[in-house]
């Protein structure tokens, strides 16, 4: 029987397992357990996990391994593998760490304080997932993935005055490498009664600044009375809630990005111009084999939409190296996007085979290690050098930008003064760091941008208020 509740939980993977970890730790907050930072002070150990790629299921494994001594030790202390390699894996979690007491898919987790409950009263090992893509109809699959939206406790964010929403779980896209579509299941959106609600609730408790989040974000759809609701719609409903000050969205999905949504964000002044829209690849061949739904040149066009409707956004990608069959010109293909393009920022990827797949099963992984390993290093060291100079033409702006908190460096000092040198961001997310005052935090502040290197803006808070608020265009002109 375990009668202290000491939880520590690990969380790999996207924002989605973020706010997820945040929601787990609220509700096992309620029960009475309390976080501590190692798995050796807990009694309960969770990991959030995913399986996007070998490597991040690799590291839970791993981690996994050292546990295993701390559980022939210490019987009572309850191990579970949460999220989305618990519904990819599910049985095979046991066979290869049989002292793991507890599995529980992404459409599960609010059944967890029972669970654990049941475990620590002997109720022996448990496995909670949902069905397999085609282990039923369409109906039947979507309500076993569960949304978990319970209510939110301010406490548990990592700051008070940001927030994740999810306005949908689930992709119904089935890129051919990508596993997201059986571990996370089908496309559900959220109602946005219920969207707009929660974040009502956020921002009463002083919450300035939030992410929707969805696989596919602006694929959003929600029928509400007889009509259509997409996220153009939504972003105009939480324009109106008192005390939010932005509203961001992840991820977007290129062939869903339509001008009405283009045209809310450059028309709505808490939608802010940053926009994450992953190319993966730039040759059609390539695109084709990955089932990405559009040509580069679609691609292309879209981009320039953006850029003309919305000024100063700035839009980021992922891409992935190494996908089967990518020959040394597609690859150059992608290195022309990066170089044409000027993406604000790209996360690069090598491919990961993954079982399950399409890709996995119908095309060779014929691309050597070595080879996506060189692609990933060019393709980085060509968006690093634009990001680098992407910084410049700040200096000497004046921008908006949403309080933070202390700097690394502040941290590090461990300043605890009022006075202190504190970091925010941008409309388009770019880190700006200068001397503030504690009581700053979470403000909107106005400042004037003084210098900048390849990751951050320096500057400083513009203390005269005597004239009306202009926020300078940098480069092509925008909102910062
Ligand atoms: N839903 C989002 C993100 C999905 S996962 C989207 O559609 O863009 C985040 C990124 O991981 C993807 O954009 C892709 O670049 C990368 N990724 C997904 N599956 C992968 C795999 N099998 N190997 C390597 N990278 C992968
Ligand atoms: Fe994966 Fe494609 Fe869905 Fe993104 S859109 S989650 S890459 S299947
Ligand atoms: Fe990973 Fe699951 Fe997110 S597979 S990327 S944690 S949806």
């Amino acid at each position: 029987m375990n009668e202290s509740k000491k939880l520590y939980i690990e969380t790999v993977g996207c924002q989605m397992n973020m706010l997820d970890s945040e929601l787990v730790v609220a509700s096992l907050r309620k029960e009475g357990y309390e976080l501590v930072g190692t798995p050796k002070e807990a009694d309960t150990i969770l990991f959030n996990t995913c399986s996007v790629r070998q490597h991040a299921e690799d590291k839970i494994y791993s981690a996994l391994g050292r546990l295993k001594n701390a559980k022939a030790n210490h019987p009572g202390k309850i191990i579970g593998v949460l999220g989305c390699m618990a519904q990819k894996d599910q049985e095979l979690i046991f066979k290869r760490a049989p002292y793991v007491d507890l599995i529980v898919g992404p459409g599960q987790l609010h059944q967890l304080p029972t669970l654990l409950a049941g475990i620590a009263q002997g109720s022996g090992r448990r496995m909670e997932v949902s069905l397999e893509r085609t282990a039923g109809s369409r109906h039947e699959v979507a309500t076993s993935f569960e949304s978990y939206d319970p209510l939110r406790d301010p406490a548990m964010r990592p700051s008070p005055y940001q927030a994740f929403v999810r306005i949908m779980i689930g992709c119904d896209k089935f890129c051919t490498y990508c596993i997201v579509p059986s571990v996370r299941g089908p496309e559900q959106s959220r109602s946005p009664a219920e969207i707009e609600a929660e974040v009502r609730h956020l921002a009463a408790e002083g919450c300035r600044e939030v992410t929707l989040l969805g696989q596919t974000v602006n694929s959003y759809k929600f029928v509400e009375n007889g009509k259509q609701v997409r996220l153009a719609d939504l972003l105009y409903r939480l324009e109106a809630i008192p005390g939010l000050a932005r509203v961001r969205f992840v991820t977007n999905f290129p062939k869903d990005m339509t001008q009405d949504l283009l045209n809310a964000v450059r028309d709505l002044p808490k939608a802010m111009p940053y926009l994450h829209v992953p190319a993966q690849s730039a040759s059609n061949a390539v695109l084709k084999r990955m089932k990405r739904l559009y040509t580069i040149e679609e691609y292309r066009e879209m981009h320039q939409r953006i850029k003309e409707t919305i000024p100063g956004v700035a839009v980021t990608s992922d891409f992935i190296v190494g996908f089967c069959g990518e020959t040394e010109p597609d690859f150059e293909a992608t290195c022309e996007l990066v170089r044409e393009l000027h993406f604000k920022n790209s996360f690069i990827f090598k491919y990961s085979p993954r079982l399950g797949t399409k890709a996995q099963d119908h095309f060779p992984d014929d691309i050597p290690e070595d080879v996506k390993k060189r692609r990933n290093n060019e393709l980085l060291a060509i968006q690093n050098s634009i990001s680098e100079n992407d910084n410049q033409p700040f200096v000497g702006t004046r921008q908006q930008i949403l309080v933070e908190g202390p700097s690394k460096t502040a941290l590090k000092h461990g300043e605890d003064g009022p006075l202190l040198q504190l970091t925010g961001r941008t409309p388009c997310d770019r880190i700006v760091v200068f001397d503030g005052h504690r009581r700053q935090i979470g403000e909107l502040l106005s400042v004037d941008i003084d210098d900048a290197n390849a990751f951050t803006l320096f500057g400083s808070v513009v203390t005269d208020h005597a004239g009306p608020e202009v926020f300078q265009l940098a480069g092509m002109g925008g909102r910062g």
